[in-house]
């Protein structure tokens, strides 16, 4: 995936989404590697500290500019976040590590494309209506 495809043209923004697409890719890696289930948690583990702060950032200025698509926008991010705790307890306890961690690869794949492509865009032009940044 290249990253660059979803950017907005706003830096700030542009470089935290990155972020998510290098988790995503470390991810990949750790699969392609056969690597074990402490590996795997570890990067679930940055996704989360990752995802919950940038969400936070966003959901903040939902409230403060009336941003009407907030409940749809929330939804959509509460889906990742949902997503990785439950998975997180059942990663590198049992012997399918791999089979869970690319479940979630193809799940964060879908879930990136949809948010930047459907879910994002209105947030950006908020953004730019008002001159923000994150
Ligand atoms: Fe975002
Ligand atoms: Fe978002």
């Amino acid at each position: 995936m290249e990253k660059e495809k979803y950017h907005f043209g706003i830096k700030e923004i542009d470089q935290d989404h990155d972020k998510l697409f290098i988790i995503i890719e470390k991810l990949k890696t750790a699969i392609g590697n056969h690597q074990e289930g402490p590996v795997l948690e570890e990067v679930f583990y940055q996704l989360l500290d990752y995802a919950q702060p940038h969400f936070l950032q966003e959901e903040t200025l939902f409230s403060q500019y009336n941003y009407p698509m907030a409940d749809e926008h929330k939804l959509h991010h509460q889906e990742l976040i949902q997503r990785l705790i439950n998975c997180i307890p059942k990663i590198n306890t049992h012997e399918c590590d791999e089979i869970l961690a690319q479940e979630m690869v193809t799940f964060l794949d879908s879930w990136a494309a949809h948010h930047m492509t459907h879910v994002e865009p209105t947030f950006i032009e908020l953004i730019k209506q008002n001159n923000l940044s994150l």
